[in-house]
């Protein structure tokens, strides 16, 4: 891990980025971090060997690794496993790290009480188990296929923009130039505390990235349509409109019943049943 990537607000540098969890998410932005040059160590809970062929398609700058491998090879981690399990992330090792928290809250077969009686917000149980962390929650609204899809330079007109939240400046602006670094503009909504704003059900998570697929769409459309339709790009004041805009609703959390079938069937495909 030698060659250094600068970057430029605050001088921070972010060489390596840790990937806890290999689903979708992790195997996207480990895809992105590598196209923008920065190296990627990646974990999940079946270890280095099951990853042995994504490392080899992501090239020299991906390696697996333990958990524990690829919290000290990072700069920046990304813990990105389904909520029911951020307290097996190993708060320890995670201190004085800044760890980016993609988990959404979808309350089928769990329910976690101090969320559903909206005390707090899922990154908030997040920074409370991982306490010497600096936690900023961001890529949790963009649904993965379209995380890849929309990736887009610096001032290209096709850039879209997502929230991040935070309670740390420092640890908001590293985010932030990570994320600028693999193909988004960001706003900051706020502390995690407020990170409400972009939870799922909200205006602004899911579908100003998705496309609406027809419906009567044969399987083989849907996958074109969902995997390949560009959506006009969210500018950052139309993003933090929307956040504005938001109310704190309840029942908390996610329902899967409104999003498109065709992203659930993706998702089986992808973790052939493992879940
Ligand atoms: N899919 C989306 O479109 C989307 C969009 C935004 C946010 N999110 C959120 O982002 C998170 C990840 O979503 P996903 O769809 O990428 O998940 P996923 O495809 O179900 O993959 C989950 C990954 O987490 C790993 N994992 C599970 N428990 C773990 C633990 N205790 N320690 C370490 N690794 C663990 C699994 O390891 P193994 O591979 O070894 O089983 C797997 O690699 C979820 O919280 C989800 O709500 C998802």
């Amino acid at each position: 891990m030698s060659e250094e990537i600068k970057t430029s607000k605050n001088d921070h540098q972010i060489r390596t980025v840790g990937i806890i969890g290999t689903g979708q998410i992790g195997t996207t932005l480990a895809r992105l971090s590598v196209r923008a040059g920065i190296y990627v160590v990646l974990s999940n809970t079946r270890g280095p060997e099951s990853l042995k062929s994504l490392v080899a398609e992501l090239g020299p700058l991906a390696k697996a690794g333990s958990i524990s491998e690829a919290i000290g090879a990072a700069d920046i981690i990304v813990a990105t496993i389904p909520l029911p399990n951020y307290r097996s992330l190993p708060a320890d090792k995670l201190s004085g790290k800044i760890v980016i928290d993609t988990m959404n809250y979808y309350p089928i077969g769990y329910n976690i009480e101090e969320l559903d009686n909206n005390k707090f917000t899922s990154s908030e149980l997040v920074q409370q188990h991982l306490i010497g962390s600096e936690v900023v929650k961001a890529f949790n609204n963009i649904p993965y296929p379209h995380i890849a899809l929309h990736a887009r330079p610096k001032n290209d007109p096709g850039r879209t923009t997502i929230p991040i939240a935070g309670d740390d400046e420092a640890a908001k602006a590293a985010v932030e130039q990570f994320t600028n670094k693999i193909g988004y503009d960001t706003v900051d909504a706020g502390t995690l505390a407020e990170s409400w704003r972009f939870e799922p059900m909200t205006p602004i998570y899911y579908w100003p990235y998705a496309p609406v697929v027809p419906e009567g769409s044969n399987d083989a459309d849907a996958r074109r349509i969902y995997q390949t339709t560009f959506v006009d790009p969210l500018r950052p004041t139309a993003a933090q409109q929307l956040l504005k805009e938001t109310e704190r609703k309840t029942p908390v959390g996610g329902r899967l019943d409104i999003l498109p079938p065709i992203h659930l069937k993706l998702y089986e495909e992808f973790t052939q049943g493992r879940y």
